[in-house]
């Protein structure tokens, strides 16, 4: 029989990515496409969730997303998540992106981003995911701060229902 987990360490779930940007990656001047880091974000994001949640975990939403600085060709890209919170059957997640500079051994804040993932079963139905249990003063302050970002949030939440109600099965001629 397998056990019921309540709680999570943040530590267990923390992921990183990184990546070496390509021309085919980058716009005429040479910069990363803002929608393929969209593409890391989410993805380093969802392996976080998942590990947290031990189950498939969609995007239910990506907010407060700062380009910071631009990602050009050739850059070593690392992004890192972190589960900031559960609530119910969903996770806030927070992503951090950075240029790593390998000649100056240096560092680049690029890009940072908030997103919520929702646990599921292959049927599609929602699971109740582990409680997160901050270990350190900054994972403590990121919890706290979760929960008033899903406070902010929570209108959208509900505009999004009334969207999709309002959408039926979602088809138009
Ligand atoms: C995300 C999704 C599963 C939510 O389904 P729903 O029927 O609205 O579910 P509920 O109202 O029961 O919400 C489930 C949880 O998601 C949260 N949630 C729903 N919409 C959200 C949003 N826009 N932002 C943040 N959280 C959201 C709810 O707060 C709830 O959290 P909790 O259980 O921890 O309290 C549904 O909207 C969906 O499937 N969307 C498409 C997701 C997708 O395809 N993503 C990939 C993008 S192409």
């Amino acid at each position: 029989m397998s056990e019921v987990v309540l709680t999570r360490t943040v530590n267990e779930s923390q992921s990183e990515r990184s990546e070496i940007i390509f021309p085919s990656d980058a716009n005429a001047l040479g910069n990363l496409f803002g929608g393929r880091l969209m593409q890391y974000i989410d993805l380093v994001g969802a392996m976080a969730a998942s590990r947290h949640a031990r189950a498939i975990t969609i995007t239910a939403s990506m907010d407060h997303l700062d380009f910071v600085a631009p990602v050009q060709i050739g850059d070593l890209l690392i992004l890192k998540a972190s589960v900031n919170r559960a609530f119910r059957t969903s996770m806030e997640v927070g992503v951090k992106a950075i240029v790593e500079d390998i000649r100056h051994n240096r560092l680049r804040h690029v890009s940072s981003a908030y997103l919520t993932y929702v646990a599921v079963n292959l049927d599609g139905s929602k699971l109740v995911v582990p409680q997160v249990v901050p270990e350190t003063e900054h994972q403590q302050r990121r919890y706290e701060d979760a929960a008033r970002r899903r406070e902010m949030r929570s209108g959208e939440t509900q505009r999004k229902k009334e969207m999709r109600a309002s959408l039926g099965d979602g088809w138009h001629l």
